[in-house]
């Protein structure tokens, strides 16, 4: 048998990008390939990109800059190292990558990772392969269920695909076309990889997708069952302590949402629901098709039902045409909700949305002195409501050994992090915890009751930003 090769991603952006990275890594495993942390040591690195905002986007070519070294030192030592992008900016930019960056072997698109190992060997003989196309076919039906292996690598929390793609083309957002046409996986198969996961450790798991609560999944009784249905569906499957979704538009939230999280103790109650702007102005501009108003009352409809339920959501500050008055609405919105805590971006014009287009740019300046505003505002948000946990007993899954010897650490309903001093058998269970101080992000306690309910597991954490979308 030859010897394992070493592969190497290297993940930007959304959650979806972390869950994809898993499926990439299991479909190459059947040719032979083993994950590796060391790049310098890989025979395949794999760039899994983003391209939500410029920056995102040019943090690949830096970072192909430093491939190429590596790829040289490689060759030097008489091994060859293939290198690959995947991901949104693969098919946003396809052969222009190449252009650019010549070092690279291999581009390819989100609905392709399938066709991976054919790219691979078409790479070898021809010399590089590229393919952003929008297959024809379902990539669902051909990318293998999570493997155990990489499960172990998540630990007990993990990310499932429920749907890809948006249909609401906000005039700012690129992911339309990186992504493509909304589409739901069948509710079968995603039960699937749940039981796959939670039979191999896994205790909470966050149905991704960018427009997540527009899912419409065929069911078994071969009608489209919507978002809510499918997590009743999923909550009754043992084994599943907790269940979270993301990324929601609030046009999307319907009775069925509703009443799962009036009806689900492992539904989360908290739900992050961008809402980009305050301004009705400015989001009819960026075809959010809501207004303030509208927002305002999806966020009662969900607390009439769960009294504990909080928020978190997305900004973006200075889109084309913004004034100080749109942006006071936007302030005034956050004080009105009140967020466990958001995301606030500048904007940034993408090639080929309708935005770019518009000539009336914020200034920098303004763009900057608003961003801060709107974060200190956020920021005080967010102390005000781990500080209100100190005191309280809360519940809390625990997911892996901390930094600091014999703590372990979970996290509470709202994804705090949380720090006790216990044994490591804890790990896979929710458990009550006191919460004594706050930390910086972290809420420290102690154990309120002593573990009865024990399902030992180790992992670590792959958690990342907000799945992109919505
Ligand atoms: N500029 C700035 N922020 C953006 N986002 C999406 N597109 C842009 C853009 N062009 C933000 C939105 C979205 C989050 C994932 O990224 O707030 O919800
Ligand atoms: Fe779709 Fe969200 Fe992008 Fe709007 S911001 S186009 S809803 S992914």
């Amino acid at each position: 048998m030859s010897a394992p090769r070493k592969l190497h991603i290297k993940s930007y952006g959304c959650q979806m990008n972390v869950y994809d990275a898993q499926r990439m890594v299991d479909t190459l495993a059947p040719e032979g390939f083993v994950e590796t942390d060391n790049v310098s040591e890989a025979d395949l690195v794999i760039l899994n990109t983003c391209h939500i905002r410029e920056k995102a986007s040019e943090k690949v070519y830096s970072e192909l800059g430093r491939l190429r070294t590596a790829k040289d030192d490689a060759a030097r030592n008489g091994r060859q190292m293939t290198i690959a992008v995947a991901g949104c900016v693969a098919q946003a930019e396809g052969r222009e990558i190449v252009r650019r960056a010549p070092v690279v072997d291999v581009v390819v698109g989100p609905q392709s990772y399938h066709h991976l190992p054919q790219l691979l060997r078409d790479a070898k003989n021809n010399g590089r392969a590229i393919e952003t196309e929008f297959p024809a076919e379902d990539k669902f039906n051909f990318l293998p269920p999570p493997q155990p292996q990489s499960i172990k690598a998540r630990g007990i929390s993990a990310f499932v695909t429920v749907q890809e793609g948006c249909d609401k083309f906000c005039t700012f957002c690129v992911v339309p076309y990186t992504r493509g046409a909304e589409v739901s996986r069948p509710v079968a198969r995603i039960a699937d990889d749940v039981q796959r996961l939670v039979d191999n450790g896994v205790r909470e798991i966050t149905l991704i997708g960018q427009n997540v609560n527009a899912f419409h999944g065929e069911g078994p009784d071969g009608k489209s069952w919507p978002l809510g249905r499918l997590l009743t569906h999923l909550a009754a499957m043992s084994g599943v302590l907790r269940l979270r979704y993301s990324t929601s538009h609030p046009n999307d939230v319907d009775d069925s949402l509703i009443e799962a999280h009036r009806d689900l103790p492992a539904l989360m109650p908290f739900v992050h629901l961008p809402v980009q702007s305050g301004s009705d102005r400015i989001l009819a501009a960026m075809n959010r098709k809501h207004t303030a108003g509208d927002y305002n009352r999806v966020i009662d409809c969900f607390r009439k039902v769960r009294q504990d339920i909080a928020f978190s959501s997305d900004f973006i500050v200075g889109f084309p045409g913004e004034t100080e008055a749109d942006f006071t609405a936007t302030l005034a919105l956050v004080a009105q909700i009140g967020y466990a805590g958001a995301y606030s971006f500048k904007y940034s014009p993408r090639p080929g949305t309708p935005a770019a287009d518009h000539t009336e740019m914020v200034p920098t300046a303004a763009m900057d002195e608003r961003l801060a505003r709107l974060q200190n505002l956020i920021d005080s948000q967010q102390l005000d409501f781990n500080t209100s946990a100190i005191g309280t007993t809360v519940d809390v899954l625990f997911e892996r050994d901390a930094r600091h010897p014999g703590q372990i650490v979970g996290r509470t309903a709202y994804l705090q992090p949380v720090h006790v001093f216990a044994s490591p058998d804890i790990i896979g269970s929710v458990l009550p915890v006191h919460v004594e101080s706050l930390e910086r992000y972290s809420l420290l306690g102690s154990l309120a009751a002593p573990a009865s309910i024990v399902s030992p597991r180790a992992g670590f954490d792959t958690r990342a930003p907000v799945v992109t979308g919505a």
